[in-house]
């Protein structure tokens, strides 16, 4: 019998080295990255699977432009808010994901924002580079015995909630879905939304981008929290209000926030975060260290293989 077409994967964003090899010995694989919105709807016609990070948007435009051929979208990462998971059950594309590889890296880079933020290292580190030496301006705050409200007490945010009860932080979380078992293991408290606004020192966000967590660091929030109170995210940039935060940081109800991650990435020249300097930014570096970009090759490449294979039902 004449030997089934071996199917195409298009890797739309850099993927670690293993990775690409393991779908290399199931398929054709066509590393293109950085491709514009035109050239990837040209492209997915001839794809049976894509791979990508944060950056490629696969919308109802590209399952449309894929004329059922596209079978699997592999998500090289955690969130799937970069694809239409509507349009893609409508078309029997499979939307699979790599969720545990990155957990570490990220609660990692939470943890240094953390750190870059109660002692303004950023900008201490900027000033000297300027040729200014401002011991009394970058003043700190001590981080033991403070309070950390964790938002989204999911696999990032248990990792966190480790790490800061190893800095001597008391640790409260808000998390509907969260065993308040698991975390009184980790010495975490699970509290509601509104305690956990109103005891956190410090806030550390974790929680996935869904029609029900857009926007949930709005207004009402911030009038809840603490007079400076300093909030840290690295889930994704949505589920703050960007306004609502310029507020509170003009207030002083926000006394600094650390971003990685943005409503629109990168973020436009006017955003009106980026500049102050009571803002740390990072291009979303969560999930970026060497190790986690390897693990998270394989994870997605096994995932991958296997939805081609028909031998996963949708994961996520
Ligand atoms: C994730 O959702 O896991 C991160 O956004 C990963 C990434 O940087 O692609």
């Amino acid at each position: 019998a004449a030997e089934a077409a071996k199917p195409t994967i298009l890797v739309a964003e850099k993927l670690g080295k293993g990775g690409v090899d393991m779908l290399k010995e199931v398929g054709t694989v066509d590393c293109s990255y950085d491709m514009t919105k035109e050239e990837l709807l040209a492209k997915i016609s001839l794809c049976d699977a894509i791979v990508i990070r944060s950056a490629t948007k696969v919308t109802r435009e590209v399952f449309e432009a894929s004329k059922g051929r596209l079978k699997v979208v592999g998500r090289a990462g955690v969130g799937i808010d970069n694809v239409d998971l509507a349009a893609a059950s409508e078309v029997g594309c499979l939307v699979v994901n790599a969720p545990t590889a990155n957990t570490v890296a990220a609660a990692e880079h939470g943890i240094a924002l953390l750190c870059a933020l109660a002692r303004n290292v950023s900008q201490a580190d900027a000033a000297m580079k300027d040729g200014r030496w401002e011991r009394n301006k970058w003043v700190g705050v001590s981080m033991v015995g403070k309070t950390l409200a964790i938002m989204g007490f999911g696999k990032v945010g248990s990792e966190v909630a480790r790490r800061a009860k190893g800095l001597g932080m008391t640790v409260v979380a808000y998390d509907p879905y969260a065993s308040a078992e698991k975390a009184a293991a980790l010495g975490v408290t699970i509290v509601s939304m509104d305690e956990a606004l109103s005891r956190g020192d410090f806030f550390s966000l974790h929680m996935p981008l869904t029609p029900n967590t857009k926007g949930m660091f709005g207004d009402d929030a911030f009038a809840k929290m603490k007079k400076g109170a300093r909030i840290v995210n690295v889930a994704r940039g949505g589920v703050i209000d960007d306004d609502a935060l310029v507020s509170a940081l003009d207030a002083g109800v926000v006394a600094g926030a650390a971003l990685d991650v943005y409503e629109v990435e990168p973020p436009p020249a006017d955003n009106p975060l980026v500049g102050r300097p009571d803002v740390i930014c990072t291009p979303h570096l969560g999930a970026s260290t060497k190790e986690a970009q390897e693990e998270v090759a394989y994870e997605i490449a096994e995932a991958v293989i296997s939805a081609l294979k028909g031998e996963l039902t949708p994961s996520c």
